[in-house]
């Protein structure tokens, strides 16, 4: 799985070679009435640096850099990647399909559980979605050990792309709130 996982990891490297997110990673002083998201960059409009000419909010953007570099922390963490072999079986084959679903499905996730109100999500709910006989592309049911490793990689992923401390704090404790539908065993 090791030698699968660098390549998945170079795959994902490859294809998303030209993201600079972590440029808008700086974030405005929380105030009280400040959502999450306000707090990740909010809905200030910026240039998309993976979409030439097109415009993203600034906490989408965040939120996005953060899922991406945890998807890759994840992919090279042989704790982990064993429950995703669809998803690393099509991108080792070059098929960024289902990466780019993943993708958007957990950025949506996050924007809404942070206080986004310009997305919705519409992928599988938390249960179904880490459910092996409801999602196949689930390998198996996840333990409280594997939530616990899935949020160190988050972490990991999050501090790579410069998020503060502060607000990893915050963001755990909305990814903390999952954890009785994701564990299923
Ligand atoms: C910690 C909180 C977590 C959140 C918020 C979360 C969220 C999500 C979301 C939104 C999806 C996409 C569902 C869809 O496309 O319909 C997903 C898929 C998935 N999650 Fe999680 N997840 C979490 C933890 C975990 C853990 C701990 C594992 C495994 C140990 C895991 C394994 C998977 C797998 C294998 C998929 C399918 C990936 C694919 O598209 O091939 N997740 N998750």
């Amino acid at each position: 799985m090791k030698k699968l996982a660098l390549i998945v990891v170079a795959g994902l490297v490859v294809a998303t070679s030209c993201k600079k997110d972590d440029d808008n990673m700086t974030t405005p002083t929380p105030t009280a009435t400040m959502t999450l998201y306000d707090s990740l960059g909010g809905t200030q409009m910026v240039a998309d640096p993976s979409a030439s000419g097109q415009m993203i909010e600034k906490g989408r953007l965040g939120i996005r850099s953060v899922v991406d570099s945890t998807i890759f922390v994840i992919a090279a963490d042989p704790k982990l990647n064993g429950f995703f072999p669809v998803l690393l079986a099509e991108v080792t084959s070059g098929n960024l399909s289902g990466f780019q679903k993943l993708s958007t499905n957990l950025t949506d996730f996050f924007c809404v559980a942070t206080g986004a109100k310009n997305f919705t999500y519409k992928g599988l709910n938390m249960k179904d979605a880490h459910d092996p006989a409801k999602h196949p592309r689930m390998n198996g049911k996840a333990g409280n050990a594997d939530f616990d490793q899935f949020v160190v990689d988050l972490v990991a992923g999050a501090k790579k792309v410069g998020l503060s401390d502060q607000l990893i704090g915050q963001v755990g404790k909305v990814v903390e709130t999952t954890r009785k539908d994701v564990v299923q065993k």
